[in-house]
């Protein structure tokens, strides 16, 4: 079975060359060997931006747009969009019951967040919760894999307390004991005795031998006797775990090697920092961004010779250029045997080269609609069919299906 992988992303913007390498085009990657699910986190946008509706309003669609545009296929990849999905609520707030407040005071985005945009309020109550809303996106889809950026791994490591701690509250009831009883009879009285004494010792020590033997021992059983079932499996290990059945999976982290592009002027690009070049600037647009970069702030005349490592061209000529271009910048910029214009123009062109199919695919999507939201009412549609699910089982394990 395919592994699930789920992110999402906040409608707040045109999307920039940053966003694209630094995520998208990873998310291109994985959906040839992922089931994968992408969405727009209207909801998380609204943590941030809840005074600017006509932000979030605009950039829906052409958001999806971007996606498709840089090679996300809706026939292999699920996109939706999260507020039409009112089960990630109902998690939320499910959720939200048992998660102690420590748990998101502690997340480290939330005072660098609050004292990084000083010009917003965020002393609300959603902006404190929003990494349980995202624990409630990733969990309502038992995602395996989350791609996000180093910024977001602790929300990631919330996401796994909670539903650990959710399991393990959970996970035991309805039966559970009884189940693992009846699967256990079905292993020969040595690999009982063999179960409980790796469970008995997993259990008192957290041994990680104990526990691979354990887990050994179950998947041989899955695969020599007949009509064992992935249930049993889930069971038995729930039970080795200590934990009780895992009806919210613990997800992973992803953090994919990537080329940081940083901004015009070598900070981080951003759209509000006024730095960004955009995955739909005219070519023209991109020629002028460019040649107006920062560049080595040592090199005031043509005939100063330059150092690449304190130029944000270079971090540009890493992504876009081959060892040939990146020899012929670096002798060209140290000796002063190029001019800064001269360097730009390769990463000109690679751009321009990089956005030709971007803006054919853009442009036939902004000319149909419908046909957008088709797609996005498609994944939407496959979206809810796993969360519901999820919801069922969940409300069940907390006594909620009366
Ligand atoms: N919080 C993420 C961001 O700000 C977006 C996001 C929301 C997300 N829910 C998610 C990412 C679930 C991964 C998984 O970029
Ligand atoms: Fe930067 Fe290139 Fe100019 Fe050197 S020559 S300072 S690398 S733009």
């Amino acid at each position: 079975m395919r592994s699930r992988v789920l992110s999402g992303m906040r409608p707040t913007g045109a999307l920039h060359l940053g966003h694209y390498h630094g995520a998208l085009k990873n998310w291109v990657r994985l959906q040839e060997q992922h089931d994968c699910f992408y969405f727009v986190a209207d909801w998380h946008a609204l943590t941030t931006h809840y005074e600017e509706r006509e932000v979030i309003e605009k950039n829906v669609y052409e958001m999806v747009i971007d996606w498709i545009a840089a090679g996300l296929d809706p026939d292999k990849s699920t996109i939706f969009i999260q507020s039409r999905l009112p089960e990630h609520a109902e998690l939320f707030t499910l959720l939200a019951m048992g998660t102690p407040l420590g748990w998101l005071e502690r997340v480290p985005t939330y005072k660098d967040q609050i004292d990084k945009l000083k010009d917003r309020d965020l002393a609300t109550y959603g902006f404190l919760g929003y990494p349980l809303l995202q624990a409630a996106d990733i969990l309502i889809y038992k995602a395996n894999y989350v791609p996000v950026g180093e910024d977001q791994s602790s929300h990631v490591e919330l996401t796994r307390e909670v539903a650990r701690r959710f399991n393990h509250l959970y996970g035991r009831l309805g039966g559970f004991e009884a189940q693992v009883a009846a699967a256990l009879a079905r292993l020969s009285k040595d690999d009982q005795r063999y179960y409980e004494k790796q469970r008995k010792a997993f259990g008192e020590t957290g041994s990680a031998e104990a526990w691979g033997k354990g887990e050994a021992l179950v998947k041989r059983a899955a695969a020599a006797i007949e009509g064992w079932s992935e249930g049993d499996t889930e069971l038995l290990l729930g039970h080795l775990r200590g934990s009780g059945r895992a009806i919210l999976v613990e997800p992973q982290a992803l953090h994919t090697e990537v080329l940081r592009l940083p901004g015009l002027d070598g900070t981080k690009m951003s759209k509000s920092y006024g730095n960004a070049v955009l995955m739909r600037d005219a070519p023209a647009e991109v020629e002028k961004k460019i040649r107006g970069m920062t560049t080595d702030p040592a090199r005031v005349r043509r005939t100063d010779p330059g150092d690449p490592e304190k130029c944000p061209v270079w971090q540009f000529h890493k992504v876009y250029s081959d060892e040939a271009t990146r020899d012929w910048v670096v002798r060209g910029c140290t000796t002063a045997g190029i001019g800064c214009l001269d360097c730009k123009q390769p990463v000109i062109d690679a751009i321009v080269r990089e956005q030709q199919p971007w803006r054919e695919r853009a442009a036939a999507l902004t000319a149909d609609p419908k046909k957008v939201h088709w797609i996005v009412e498609m994944g939407t549609e496959r979206a809810r069919t796993v969360a519901r699910q999820t919801m069922k089982d969940v409300r069940e394990a907390m006594g909620l299906n009366y």
